[in-house]
């Protein structure tokens, strides 16, 4: 079962986002290993790669507010579809969380549409531990 809590962030921090060029708002909520959500949206730019997106928002939230380990993360887009995270995000994700985690993907009332994890998403993935010793 999804944890009703992020989905409720996830569908509250999507009504912020800033999209003002692809009108897509997305919102993402996610929780530690210490029980802790941190939440994100996306923000956009006039000079459009500078953008960033939901998922990145709320790690950036993460890791400033000390958190290290991702055990879930709610995803919240426009539209009936699932928005699953783009690869960057996976790969970003895949720095602070393992093959298990738990990705939801809800629609913009809080419906689940998909659940994947991040193996799923991001087969045979590179992270820290190809790098650290
Ligand atoms: N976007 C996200 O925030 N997360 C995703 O997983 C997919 C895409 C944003 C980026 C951009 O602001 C808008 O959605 C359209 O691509």
């Amino acid at each position: 079962m999804t944890d009703q809590a992020l989905i409720d962030a996830a569908v509250q921090v999507r009504q912020r986002a800033y999209a003002p060029y692809s009108k897509f708002f997305v919102g993402a909520a996610l929780r530690t290993v210490d029980g802790d959500v941190f939440a994100g949206c996306n923000v956009e730019n006039a000079a459009y790669p500078q953008g960033i997106c939901a998922e990145g928002g709320a790690l950036t939230s993460m890791v400033a507010g000390g958190g290290r380990q991702v055990v879930e993360i709610v995803v919240c887009g426009s539209g009936p579809a699932a928005v699953t995270p783009c690869g960057g995000c996976r790969q970003k994700l895949r720095e602070f969380a393992g093959p298990d985690l738990r990705i939801s993907m809800v629609n913009e009332v809080g419906h689940v549409v998909m659940v994947r994890t991040l193996a799923e998403l991001l087969p045979d993935s590179f992270g820290p531990d190809h790098l650290l010793p």
